[in-house]
């Protein structure tokens, strides 16, 4: 399989595209012109350029094109993605605050009650979808509530986030709706910003509120930051629960190692976003000429900087392609990016991905995948990573059994 089977979609690609990033790092650097891009592939190299916010630009990080003076003003940006130093640097250190590592462990609780309502929901039901049912709505759910969406409104909010991600994607075909959907939801964030009550709290709503409270954000870039949470937190998570628990119904020896040691799922986590990174790749613009693994990038060039090709590059991983529960270095994947633009809800996506396996896991004795691993099917996307659907048997352990 050739870089061509991916970027053209081609199913077994988008389910396994390990072989072709082999073929890529075998190359080293170089220009592709399916993607019209320099394609970065080694672990240093795309540590370095990601590290390197100065010489590569995070403008088109998304594929589109970078900002110009004709854009539309009212259309919503992501507030950090896009944008380069010195804007990044201010606007990041004011957003951190609402995901310090303290206020990430006061969101356990709410994860895990989430989590439980989704799996205790599946008893009784035979064959569950478990993308459908747990792996796609719950992240919405979590997000949903640390901006304190009413329950009613969850719904509506899942909508918008679906269409708002589609349209930054480049995927929506009809810009009216585009527009009304940002409309709408600008309008419904504006209200609930009103409407809080201005104390502090450990959620996310509380410290962006302050911040516009206080001046150091606008209305216009708090309402962005929501937007971006959406974009940049709906669907990978939904990719990286969707792989985990593909994991654990392909793997039950792993699955049932990890019932009997709970400590270890986290490092079960690890593995499985460094393995199935829900974010294959992002690009850069090189701002001036520069020179990655030996090979010379022309100021003005597009990077494709690949995470994936990284996480399976077999010079920093040892036993690369298995899924060991003993890497010291488990954590030095880069499936959340690296830098200045290193993923702000890693904390979180790490937090919902251990308790869904914990809870599941707790829960379920036996999981039985219904499609055949090489037929499952996978988002139409080469930057997107994730199972759509996961029809799966669940063993439920009678109600009031402890777990061994
Ligand atoms: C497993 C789930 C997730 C994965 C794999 C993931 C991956 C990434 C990656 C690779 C980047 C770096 C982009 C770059 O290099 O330009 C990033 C940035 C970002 N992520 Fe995540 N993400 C996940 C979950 C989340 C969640 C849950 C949130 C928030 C609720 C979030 C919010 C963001 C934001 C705001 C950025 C932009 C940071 C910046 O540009 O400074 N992500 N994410």
């Amino acid at each position: 399989m050739s870089l061509a089977d991916l970027v053209g979609l081609a199913p077994e690609a988008l389910r396994d595209p390990g072989s072709v990033y082999d073929e890529l790092r075998a190359k080293g650097v170089h220009f592709a012109p399916e993607v019209s891009a320099y394609v970065v592939s080694g672990h240093e190299d795309v540590s370095r350029v990601l590290r390197d916010a100065k010489r590569f630009s995070s403008t088109i990080t998304v594929g589109n094109p970078p900002p110009s003076p004709n854009d539309d003003p009212n259309r919503l940006r992501p507030l950090l993605l896009l944008s380069d130093d010195p804007v990044h640097a201010t606007r990041r250190s004011i957003v951190n605050r609402a995901f310090t590592p303290s206020q990430v462990r006061s969101w356990e609780p709410v994860v895990r009650r989430i989590a439980e309502q989704h799996v205790d929901a599946l008893r009784g039901i035979d064959p569950v979808d478990l993308v459908e049912r747990i792996a796609a709505p719950l992240p919405v759910r979590v997000i949903s509530a640390l901006l304190g969406v009413p329950a009613d409104d969850v719904d509506k909010f899942r909508a918008w986030s679906e269409e708002i991600t589609g349209s930054l994607g480049g995927h929506a075909a009809d810009p009216e709706k585009r527009d009304r959907v940002q409309r709408e939801f600008t309008g419904y964030m504006d209200a609930l910003m009103n409407r809080h009550d201005g104390r502090a709290g450990d959620d996310v709503l509380s410290t962006i509120v302050a911040a516009d409270r206080a001046g150091e954000l606008t209305r216009r870039e708090a309402v962005s930051f929501t937007i971006e949470l959406l974009i940049a937190g709906n669907i990978t998570t939904t990719h990286h629960l969707a792989s985990s628990m593909k994991l654990l119904a392909e793997n039950p020896g792993i699955a049932d190692r990890l019932r009997a040691e709970p400590a270890l799922i986290p490092r079960f986590i690890e593995e499985s976003l460094r393995l199935e990174s829900p974010i294959q790749g992002f690009y850069r613009l090189a701002l001036e000429d520069s020179v990655v693994g030996g090979t010379e990038i022309p100021a003005g060039s597009r990077l494709l900087v690949l995470y994936q090709a990284a996480n399976r590059d077999p010079a920093a991983w040892e036993q690369c392609p298995h899924l060991k529960l003993d890497r010291p270095n488990a954590a030095a994947h880069l499936a959340f990016g690296k830098g200045p633009h290193a993923c702000i809800g890693s904390s979180l996506a790490r937090l919902e991905g251990v308790v869904v396996v914990e809870t599941l896991l707790d829960r379920v004795t036996e999981i039985t995948p219904l499609t055949p691993p090489d037929e499952v099917p996978y988002l139409a996307s080469f930057i997107n990573h994730g199972p759509t659907s996961l029809p799966a048997r669940l063993v439920f352990r009678p109600t009031g059994e402890v777990p061994a």
